[in-house]
């Protein structure tokens, strides 16, 4: 491994994850391609601009000529797939775009890397394609995929394409299914980004149905070490769970928020469900910790660390805020209904 091609680099996890094989391996090359959606920024990786161990490429992985230009101008022997629709309310509202990028994306990803003798093909995939987890169960790798929310279903479907190059063509793959990650640059459609910083405008918190919707929230770091410790010692074809091991209500992540910035819970509002909600998404890491990694945040103290990232850092979130997010915000919450629940 050499030779990188991280595809959705520019977002919130593939820049977490450049800046990080930056900064542990002198002699590797990162190569970001990514398609600059409203969830791309080129800021989040400002900061490894220079690096001449770094390059860009403007592209959709769903252009199979570019991608295969991309593999053969920069020698590439790894990808690692992070490029993807990411936000479950907006597959509810455009599936479409889901199913384009996330399924079409992953075959043509997989066609290159079959064509081009890619060492190894990484895919980053999620909890949620486990689907709702009854309470005290843990989703193992070897569970069925119970996809239920269209963001979901595509990302199940991926794997799925990705599991078979394996078996029917030998591609050396790997999948790590991360739970729901937080820290810097994640973009404020995702709820603890979206709350710590409608809290420092003093706008309310829209929090969905009751709140007692259970989730784990792990330190994007925590996830990057993993993966790249699934890269170098995982094994090809197989899946690994990530995550703190921990889950925690929706509303107990609201109050540490809250507790961490000094606000007042007055902030919370309780407003109409997200159709097909999960109630709760848990994994067992056991796997991934037989390889010798331990996250290193549980879910509280990635929250607290989260919500100090968003205070320091306005000048990235703020224009962000002005800019397509407003009209999405409108569009998601401005005629949503108000729900009156105790908290
Ligand atoms: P993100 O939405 O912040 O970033 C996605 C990136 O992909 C953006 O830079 C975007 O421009 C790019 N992209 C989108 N469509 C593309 C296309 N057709 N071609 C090329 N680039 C394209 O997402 P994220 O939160 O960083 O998630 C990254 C990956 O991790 C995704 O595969 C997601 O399913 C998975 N994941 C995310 C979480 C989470 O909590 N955020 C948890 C588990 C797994
Ligand atoms: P989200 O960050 O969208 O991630 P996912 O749905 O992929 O887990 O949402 C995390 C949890 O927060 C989920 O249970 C839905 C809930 N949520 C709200 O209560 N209000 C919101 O405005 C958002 C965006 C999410």
């Amino acid at each position: 491994m050499r030779n990188f091609l991280i595809t959705g680099g520019a977002g919130f996890i593939g820049s977490n994850f450049v800046r990080y094989l930056l900064a542990h391996y002198p002699d590797y090359r990162v190569i970001v391609y990514d398609k600059l959606t409203y969830a791309g920024n080129l800021t989040n990786l400002a900061d490894v601009s220079h690096d001449p161990r770094y390059a860009f490429v403007r592209g959709d992985i769903c252009d199979a000529n570019l991608v295969e230009q991309t593999i053969c101008d920069y020698a590439i022997d790894t990808i690692v797939n992070f490029a993807a629709e990411t936000h479950v309310d907006r597959s509810i509202l455009n599936p479409g775009a889901f199913i384009q990028t996330d399924v079409v994306g992953t075959y043509v990803l997989l066609e290159a890397a079959r064509k081009h003798r890619i060492e190894r093909y990484h895919q980053i995939s999620t909890d949620e394609v486990y689907g709702h987890i009854p309470p005290g169960r843990y989703a193992t790798e070897t569970d069925p995929v119970a996809p239920r929310s269209p963001y979901a279903a595509s990302k199940a479907g991926a794997d799925l394409l990705v599991l078979a190059y394996w078996t029917t063509y030998g591609l050396p793959v790997t999948i790590t299914r991360g739970s729901n990650n937080i820290g810097p640059y994640q973009y404020p459609e995702k709820v603890v980004p979206l709350f710590v910083t409608n809290a420092l405008e003093g706008k309310p918190l829209p929090v969905y149905g009751d709140g007692r919707q259970m989730r784990d929230y792990q330190w994007v770091g925590d996830h990057c070490e993993a993966i790249d410790l699934v890269l170098h010692r995982g094994q090809p074809g197989e899946i690994y769970n990530i995550g703190s091991g921990q889950e925690i209500e929706n509303l107990t992540m609201v109050h540490i928020l809250l507790d961490e910035l000094g606000a007042p819970t007055s902030l919370i509002q309780h407003v109409e469900d997200r159709p097909g909600h999960d109630r709760r998404y848990a994994l067992d890491i056991s796997k991934i910790r037989s390889l010798g990694w331990e996250p290193r945040h549980d879910c509280e103290a990635a929250i607290r660390r989260t919500v100090r990232w968003y205070r320091e850092n306005e000048w990235w979130w703020r224009p962000i805020k002005e800019g397509e997010f407003r009209e999405y915000y409108e569009k998601m919450y401005g005629n949503r209904r108000k729900l009156v629940i105790g908290n």
